[in-house]
């Protein structure tokens, strides 16, 4: 699921792609007529459906139509990659423990928008991406995996933004990929005992 660029998306098409993340990508959700993800799908021939979420009444109409694309396309794991909308519990109760979210701060410091601003605002030193599961409030759940970004003295919001989504495109596939094996083998051991 994406909201704009689309580039994290474009990083894990490329780690299947190369063998690095075991995966495939079914379907692209997103919510912004013109948000460049679509592009970068049909450009890779994955098919990608705008889902306006101006044209649904309500955040649990939009979810509850989502879940069911997904449900059609035998879908498993939702990566939430750069999606701009609160999810409700409609769409993580259909995939519990299924869905991951990226976001551009060393979790749970500076949560919500505008956390690179904040983190350069705020002086800190290191600042970096998480990878984490979603749960209902925004920017929560369990951590999979962070990278940390220094900030350098002559830092602008820009320079180190782009340095934070060099480190996102690495850990984000991941990221997927230990989830994905962890709850594999959480899985397993709950059949097995
Ligand atoms: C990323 O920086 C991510 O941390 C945030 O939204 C941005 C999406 O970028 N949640 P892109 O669309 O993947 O280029």
């Amino acid at each position: 699921m994406a909201s704009g660029s689309g580039s994290n998306f474009e990083a894990i098409a490329a780690a299947i792609r190369s063998g690095e993340l075991n995966a495939s990508i079914e379907l692209v959700i997103y919510n912004n007529p013109k948000a460049k993800v679509a592009e970068r799908a049909a450009r890779l021939g994955i098919p990608a459906q705008l889902m306006d979420h101006r044209t649904f009444d309500s955040r649990e109409a939009l979810d509850t139509a989502i879940a069911a694309q997904f449900k059609t396309h035998k879908v498993n794991w939702i990566i939430m990659a750069g999606w701009m909308r609160r999810v409700t519990q409609t769409l993580l109760s259909a995939f519990p423990r299924r869905i991951l979210n990226i976001h551009p701060s060393l979790l749970p410091s500076f949560p919500g928008i505008h956390s690179v601003e904040q983190a350069l605002n705020a002086g800190v030193k290191i600042t970096g991406c998480s990878v984490h599961f979603v749960e209902l409030i925004v920017d929560s759940g369990p951590i999979v995996m962070q990278a940390a970004v220094p900030i350098l003295p002559d830092d602008s919001v820009e320079s180190l933004q782009a340095r934070i989504q060099m480190q996102e495109h690495i850990i984000f596939p991941r990221a997927i990929a230990l989830a994905a094996s962890q709850t594999a083998s959480a899985t397993a051991n709950e059949i097995s005992s």
